[in-house]
């Protein structure tokens, strides 16, 4: 089948590859004449393990091409696959000027009409909305097929989806968009456009309500003398709740959780719906985010000239992506507060330069982070991180050796015996001091 792909961003440049794999005539576009530029000559902009790989298998067996929207000629094929952004407006709505910009350019490109599958995260009741105003009187479909790839994974997580949502009321737009995901075994969700559209946005606003709810209960843990990890070993067993996203830390970060949770807000309260736990889960990710300056605060008397070590600049590990990182939060007030700040990122350094007070430090290895540092807070599980010479890096590391653990990625024990005073979330026996762990008084 031939396809159009919009938007080669994070979504739609694997969408592209990943179909292109299956066999379909895909052409990528954007408006961006860099990114395209770089795809043409076979280099893949982002971080995204695999991505590199597929990109180039598709360009070899020339099903996969690249064109600036501008240059595009010729017909761009049975369907058109919108993968273009929706960034937060001020009110944290989702903008959707991209789309309808996207979907502009296809009236344009092809005005014989063909199928418009949106993949673009969008407030349910969009696609209704475009129906009645940009694509009415016309032969275009409207089909909603959200995604639900993760950054980092996402190669995999094209090939291997846990379903695929295909939401639209014309039976052959629905049949054209479950025929490019023919050679994937998933379960297909066929519904109505604001069905699927609501599916994705239901999907997040869950996941993010399980990270709140277990960082909530690892600040009990911590107060209580408890230890979360058990406390997830404990409540996991129960198929009803099992162990996904129940990894306490820091808090989501990332370019769908925080802004998808607040559009969602936002669309209840113009629905006349005021969402209160979608609400207590934003407020709890936003103290979570602070917990680094909260800790370094308790422990430290002042934090003026004390020298701390950043590790991890991305929202998560394996992805450059450093868009509402938990890991750059608190770096802007420890530099108010008078602290040297050092940060290192495998991959995502640079990218994080623009999030950072030109006075932090972004440094090429781990190694230069650490030494001389008072103080070193893993923002980012890395895998770098967490096989990391330890021991060695103790020799470096300046009194108290002060370790907070963001995302409780360490051996607690293993870093006390290393000499680290360790502070991690909600693993309170494995705290050494301050009130944030310690149990307070006896609570009934
Ligand atoms: C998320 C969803 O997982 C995807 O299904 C969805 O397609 C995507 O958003 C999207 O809407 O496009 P992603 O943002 O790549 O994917 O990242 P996640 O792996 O879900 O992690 C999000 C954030 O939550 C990260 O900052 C991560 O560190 C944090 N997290 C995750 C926790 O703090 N605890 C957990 O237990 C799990």
């Amino acid at each position: 089948m031939k396809v159009t792909v919009i938007g080669l961003g994070y979504v739609g440049s694997v969408a592209a590859a990943g179909l292109a794999a299956a066999g379909h005539d895909v052409v990528g576009v954007d408006i961006d004449r860099a990114r395209v530029k770089a795809f043409t000559a076979g280099r893949v902009p982002i971080y995204e393990p695999d991505l590199g790989k597929i990109v180039a298998e598709g360009m070899a067996s020339r099903h996969l091409l690249f064109r600036h929207a501008d240059e595009f000629v010729g017909s761009a094929g049975d369907v058109v696959l919108v993968a273009t952004g929706t960034p937060p407006t001020p009110t944290g709505a989702a903008d959707l000027d991209q789309v309808r910009a996207a979907i502009a350019w296809v009236k344009t490109a092809q005005p014989r009409g063909c199928v418009i599958a949106v993949k673009s995260t969008v407030p349910p009741g969009t696609g209704r909305r475009l129906k009645e105003t940009l694509l009415r009187h016309n032969s275009f479909q409207y089909v909603s097929n959200p995604e639900f790839l993760r950054e980092g994974q996402a190669v995999h997580d094209w090939f291997h989806p846990d379903r695929i949502v295909i939401g639209g009321s014309a039976p052959a737009a629905v049949e054209a968009v479950r025929s490019l995901y023919s050679g994937i075994k998933a379960p297909v969700v066929v519904t109505d456009t604001s069905s699927a559209e609501m599916i994705k946005y239901a999907a997040n606003a869950f996941l993010a309500t399980r990270i709140s709810l277990i960082n909530e209960i690892a600040a009990l843990c911590d107060r209580l003398g408890a230890s979360i990890d058990d406390v997830v070993s404990g409540i996991g067993l129960d198929p009803r709740i099992g162990r996904h996203f129940l990894r306490a830390g820091v808090g989501y970060g990332g370019s769908c959780f925080p802004k998808d949770v607040r559009a969602f807000d936002q669309l209840a309260l113009n629905n006349a719906y005021s969402f209160e736990l979608l609400r207590a889960v934003i407020t709890v990710n936003n103290r979570q985010r602070l917990l680094p300056i909260y800790a370094l605060r308790e422990r430290f008397a002042s934090l003026s000239n004390l020298d701390v070590a950043v590790l991890g600049a991305s929202f998560k590990p394996n992805t450059d992506d450093v868009r509402e990182s938990p890991a750059l939060d608190a770096v802007p007030l420890l530099v108010d507060e008078g602290a040297r700040v050092r940060i290192y990122d495998p991959v995502a350094g640079e990218q994080a330069r623009t999030r950072l007070p030109g006075s932090v430090e972004i440094t090429g290895t781990l190694v230069e982070c650490v030494r001389g540092t008072q103080a070193i807070l893993l923002l980012t599980e890395w895998s770098e991180f967490l096989e990391a010479d330890w021991e060695g890096l103790a020799n470096l590391v300046a009194e108290p050796r002060f370790l907070f653990d963001g995302r409780n990625a360490l051996d607690p024990s293993k870093m006390l015996t290393l000499g680290y005073e360790y502070c991690g979330i909600g693993r309170g026996n494995h705290r050494l001091t301050g009130a944030l762990a310690t149990p307070r008084a006896a609570v009934p």
